[in-house]
């Protein structure tokens, strides 16, 4: 359904735009419909940027992104817009979605305004049936954003997110903000919003418990790189990093920090984005790595255990 390939983005800044920094780098991805992929990685690794060129909100720097074999990147916005509705973004704030001046029957009807085509019973239909699909009650549409708890608020962001019939979601730690037993019962509802509609579904999460339960495959990213994929990533780890990530939730470690915290690597290095990090390095890993297949799983590391 959507495939993404060698996706990297380069975002620059400081005054005269010198600074640049490298969020995502090569990247390739698969979804299959009704398929869950779960993506992980310290903060700062990409996640929110490699969800955001998915979407089509941000223009890779190079890479293509393809939905059912249509290629969308490059794509004119008027040709763009038949496939921005089965492909939905919800984002790690809601305040970023909602007007706070609109009531939630308004925002939640925006999509088949902007769409066009639709009756205002027509509109109004689809406005309950979405209520009631994640669980918002008649006395919700009148109320304004700061009026709902933030679980209310998640829910009505999924349901603009639902109104357009899409295909794939893509949920950027859309739990995040929410206290645990919220998060649980959103998760739930999603996946069985899944189940019910055939979505695909992108979970980005630092919740690696919640992202085993949930998923079919994970991602693990590091430093705009995946470093690991596959089914039962948590169990059978082979990548350091991956083992450092579960080590750093099991022990509350300090030892997972970005190549910034600790001084960069030289000028023109081309090996391994954990080389300085990583307790089990040689002289090997100067060399570029590659995802390669290791045991029907995807590992970025010349010597994976
Ligand atoms: N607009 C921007 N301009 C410059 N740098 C940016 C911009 N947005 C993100 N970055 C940088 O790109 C890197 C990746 O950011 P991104 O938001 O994708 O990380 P993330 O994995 O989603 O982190 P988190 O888990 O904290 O949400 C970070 O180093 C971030 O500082
Ligand atoms: S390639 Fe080398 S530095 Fe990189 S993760 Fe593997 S062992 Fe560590
Ligand atoms: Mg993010």
């Amino acid at each position: 359904m959507l495939k993404a390939e060698n996706l990297r983005c380069v975002y620059t800044s400081g005054l005269i735009k010198t600074v640049k920094k490298t969020a995502v780098c090569g990247v390739d991805l698969e979804i299959c419909p009704g398929e869950t992929v779960a993506i992980v990685g310290e903060s700062g690794c990409g996640k929110s940027t490699l969800a955001k060129m998915l979407v089509q909100q941000l223009a890779p720097a190079s890479g293509d992104v393809f939905f059912d074999g249509m290629k969308l990147t490059g794509m004119s916005w008027k040709n763009l817009r038949k496939f921005m509705g089965k492909i939905q973004l919800i984002p790690q704030n809601p305040d970023n979605v909602v007007d706070p001046k609109w009531t939630v029957e308004r925002s939640v009807s925006e999509p088949f305004v902007i769409c066009g085509g639709f009756s205002k019973e027509e509109i109004s239909a689809n406005v309950d049936s979405l209520f009631s699909e994640v669980g918002l009650s008649a006395e919700h549409k009148t109320r304004y954003p700061h009026e709902l708890s933030g679980g209310e608020l998640q829910r009505m962001v999924i349901a603009r997110a639902l109104a357009l019939k899409p295909e794939l979601l893509v949920c950027d730690e859309a739990t995040s903000m929410l206290d645990v037993s919220v998060q649980a019962f959103i998760v739930t509802m999603l996946k069985e919003i899944q189940k019910k509609r055939g979505l695909g579904l992108v979970f980005i999460t630092h919740d690696l418990e919640a992202a085993k339960a949930v998923s079919d495959r994970v991602l693990v990213m590091y430093a705009g790189e995946i470093v690991e994929e596959g089914k039962d990533v948590f169990d059978r780890p082979l990548h350091p990093y991956t083992r450092a990530l579960l080590d750093a939730v099991r022990y509350a470690s300090l030892e997972v920090v970005l190549p910034e915290e600790t001084g960069a690597l030289p000028d023109g290095f081309s090996g391994c984005s954990y080389y300085r990090l990583c307790r089990e390095r040689t002289d090997t890993c100067k060399e570029p790595q590659k995802l390669r297949d290791v045991s029907g799983k995807l590992v970025r590391c010349w010597k994976p255990k």
